[in-house]
């Protein structure tokens, strides 16, 4: 069947956060000939091409006259073995956790960490999701991406994609790389990774002492589910801050002024602080004005209760961006897309 395009589409339910705005127009991509019929149609009415995913990284703060583009390809395969080593394969429009849960029920390990997380498979390279200790560069072997500039097809190994805390290439060259699919390295030894935040302890909690991939699975999915808000039910966009990385001279000066300040210091000297503790010890967690809030139980999580706008979201967040400065000399960098 060929691309079927629709005139001012609502992305209410096509972005997390739940926010009402329109798209110009609007098509879901099943495979490379859709987003190529995208691009031409995209190109012929001299509109941009916004490509999405899940919608879950994005604040969207009015209508977008664009073409937006859905990836809602299908595919997972098995492409080799070797070994304990087993490479997998899916398509961009696969949604993450259900991959997640596929994996785990190959009796594969090395996604469990990466439970929950709301999006797509495609989206995941682009800011390098990451979680309990885990990031998408840690499993990843390669992607297939389009070039929108050229129209050709590209693979990039785990070098060449620059991954870096919540960041990428594909982040940085943002609009020019079109991720159609992604290979995994996963295991069927568990090599588990459960050092990070408070994994161990729930699994001991369980009177889980030799846990499988699944167990930590669903230990993490526990922990998530108590934390942060299920955007079916309120909307939101996941951590909307970075943890802001600083000068080991401004960590040190914070932690004489702020008893508890959390932070953990990075191999090049840097100091990755939790941006949660500073927007909860600045007083707004929980904070609401209009439908607009920050969560209760996550500072660096930003919510909407119904009919908050993208401009009103955006506005709460650089009220509180300009409190942790004043109050910390911190600058807190803003996570999802604002379109
Ligand atoms: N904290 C507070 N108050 C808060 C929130 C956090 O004091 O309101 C403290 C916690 O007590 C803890 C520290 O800050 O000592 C870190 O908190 P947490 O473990 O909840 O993680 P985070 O730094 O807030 C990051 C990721 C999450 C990821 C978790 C677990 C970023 C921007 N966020 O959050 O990722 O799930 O670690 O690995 O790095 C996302 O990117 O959307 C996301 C949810």
């Amino acid at each position: 069947m060929s691309l079927q395009l629709q005139e001012w589409v609502s992305l209410k339910t096509f972005n997390t956060f739940g926010v009402d705005v329109r798209a110009q127009l609007f098509a879901d991509a099943h495979n490379e000939q859709d987003v190529r019929a995208a691009l031409v149609a995209a190109a012929q009415r001299e509109l941009p091409l916004l490509v999405i995913g899940g919608g879950s990284n994005l604040l969207l703060t009015r209508d977008v006259e664009a073409l937006v583009l859905r990836m809602a390809s299908r595919g997972i395969r098995i492409l080799g073995e070797d070994g304990q080593r087993v490479i997998v394969e899916a398509e961009a429009g696969e949604p993450w956790h259900p991959f997640v849960l596929w994996s785990l029920q190959q009796g594969l390990a090395g996604l469990e960490n990466l439970s929950l997380i709301p999006g797509t498979v495609g989206a995941a390279p682009m800011q390098n999701i990451g979680a309990y200790g885990v990031e998408l560069k840690d499993v990843f072997v390669g992607l297939t991406a389009l070039d929108r500039q050229t129209g050709e097809l590209r693979e990039f190994s785990l070098v060449e994609c620059a991954f870096a805390y919540r960041d990428s290439l594909f982040k940085r060259e943002a609009g020019r790389w079109l991720i159609l699919r992604v290979r995994f390295a996963l295991s069927r030894a568990s090599e588990l990774h459960l050092d990070y935040g408070p994994v161990r302890q729930r699994l001991a909690e369980q009177g889980i002492s030799a846990p499988t991939a699944t167990d930590v699975s669903q230990a993490i999915c526990a922990i998530r589910s108590e934390k942060l808000p299920d955007p079916a039910e309120l909307g939101n966009a996941g951590s909307f801050f970075k943890n802001p990385l600083v000068a080991p001279e401004l960590a040190e000066r914070l932690r004489g002024e702020q008893a508890g300040l959390v932070a953990y210091s990075q191999a090049d000297g840097q100091v990755k602080l939790a941006a949660g503790w500073l927007i909860e010890r600045a007083g707004w967690k929980g904070f609401r004005d209009g439908d607009a809030g920050v969560h209760r139980l996550q500072a660096l999580v930003l919510v909407n209760y119904g009919r908050a706008t993208g401009q009103q979201l955006l506005g709460l967040a650089q009220r509180i961006q300009a409190d942790v400065l004043a109050r910390y000399g911190v600058s807190l960098e803003i996570e999802p897309n604002v379109l």
